[in-house]
């Protein structure tokens, strides 16, 4: 049957183009729409916008003193997401490019290799030709993926939390002088390392092509999540008037070949399985150990984030590694490159571990300090525990996971 639309009194420049436009797309493919109207000049207003769009039209006398046109679709199926416009299609649709599908379980959803000409558009939509393209250093599957990218994405949104709310800011405490200052020097350490967990997911995030999305979400939240570690951090350690205490070169230098690191790969591996990996076991120490309660809530809540951070690194890491082995050596190499640049840094992390000593002494006793010395040998076996069996599940044998995990940063991050 014949598919016809009047469009009455309206005019193409009143929004008569909206009713044409979606009867095509209704049509079946090879069919024509029959479009009448009585508008003052109609007629040449269509022809202008069939023209615009690429389809063709045509007119004939109505019998009753008008025209009826005949428009023919330049493309059957333009706005479907799974499908690529046919070979050879007219108009402005020809040369349009397919970009797989909004959905990444679908099958095809997700391209080894995100083209440069898809540039920003949404993942399934079709691109009209003439886009400019848009260059983004990170565009293989392969360098970026990780299977549990969109559910750790979710879960993150869900456990945002807001720094005001949810820490008891006027809990009441007062420590000694000394250990004020120790907790004021471990969050100085901590904060720096937390800027570089910021920056490194930063800086990757605008280099990532935006085909894959569920890890642009993930390294977007991530670097929300350190703003915020950052936040609280800095409210602690003034929070009874202290300012930022040392920062040590050895710290920075440590940190500085996470920045330096091109490879995501690498980068994720160091920075998250590595190093945020033994940052959770400090946050779970602090956790039970810190002197204060606002310390202690601040460490529970950060520790849940960073959680999802080294999941992540480990879901990529994993994926990467199931397609391409080898890469195994090429992590145990920037593991190895790593421990010899930071070979010649001396007294890297002193100021740090005596700090976290006195943290969890709680006084400048010879009890309290040996009993703080204790548990901070107990910390430093957890961190190494942790990262040996995360290497493990990465599929290193267990001597390489032992020597690896001797050679990570004393900086822990
Ligand atoms: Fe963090
Ligand atoms: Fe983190």
């Amino acid at each position: 049957m014949q598919a016809t639309i009047d469009i009455e009194q309206l005019g193409f420049d009143a929004g008569a183009h909206v009713l044409v436009k979606h009867a095509l797309a209704a049509l079946a493919p090879g069919h024509t729409l029959q479009v009448r109207g009585r508008a003052c000049g109609w007629e040449g207003q269509l022809i202008a916008w069939c023209r615009t769009q690429g389809h063709q039209c045509a007119f004939a006398p109505d019998g009753a003193g008008g025209n009826v046109a005949t428009v023919r679709h330049s493309l059957d199926s333009a706005d479907g997401a799974d499908s690529a416009p046919p070979a050879g299609a007219a108009g402005r649709w020809r040369g349009a490019l397919r970009t797989g599908h909004a959905d990444p379980a679908l099958p095809g959803a997700l391209a080894a290799h995100a083209d440069a000409r898809w540039g920003l558009a949404a993942r399934g939509a079709t691109v009209e030709a003439g886009s400019p393209p848009i260059a983004f250093r990170l565009a293989g599957r392969d360098e970026v993926w990780g299977e549990r990218a969109a559910d750790l994405y979710a879960q993150a949104a869900a456990a945002q939390w807001d720094p005001q709310t949810a820490i008891d800011w006027a809990a009441p405490f007062e420590l000694p002088d000394i250990v004020e200052d120790a907790v004021a020097q471990v969050l100085t350490y901590m904060i720096e390392n937390e800027v570089a967990a910021l920056v490194v997911p930063a800086r990757f995030l605008g280099q990532l092509h935006p085909h894959y999305r569920e890890v642009q979400a993930v390294l977007a939240i991530q670097v929300a999540d350190e703003a915020r570690h950052i936040d609280v951090f800095t409210r602690r350690l003034r929070l009874k008037g202290r300012e930022p205490g040392l920062s040590t070169a050895g710290g920075q230098a440590s940190l500085k070949t996470l920045l330096d690191e091109p490879d995501f790969s690498v980068a994720e591996f160091l920075l998250s399985v590595l190093g945020e990996g033994t940052f959770v076991s400090l946050l779970h120490f602090l956790h039970e150990h810190a002197p204060d309660p606002v310390t202690r809530q601040i460490a529970r809540l950060a520790a849940r984030d960073e959680a999802r951070h080294v999941a992540f690194g480990m879901t990529h890491l994993a994926a990467r590694l199931d397609s391409d082995p080898g890469f195994r050596a090429r992590l145990a190499n920037a593991v190895q490159s790593r421990n010899d640049a930071l070979s010649a840094t001396s007294g890297l992390n002193e100021e740090v571990f005596d700090a976290l000593i006195l943290l969890a002494a709680g006084a400048l006793t010879v009890p309290a300090i040996a009993a703080g010395y204790l548990k901070v040998q107990q910390l430093m076996r957890d961190m190494a525990e942790g990262r040996q069996a995360r290497l493990e599940r990465l599929g290193f044998g267990k001597e390489a996971a032992q020597h690896l995990s001797s050679l990570h940063t004393r900086n822990f991050m």
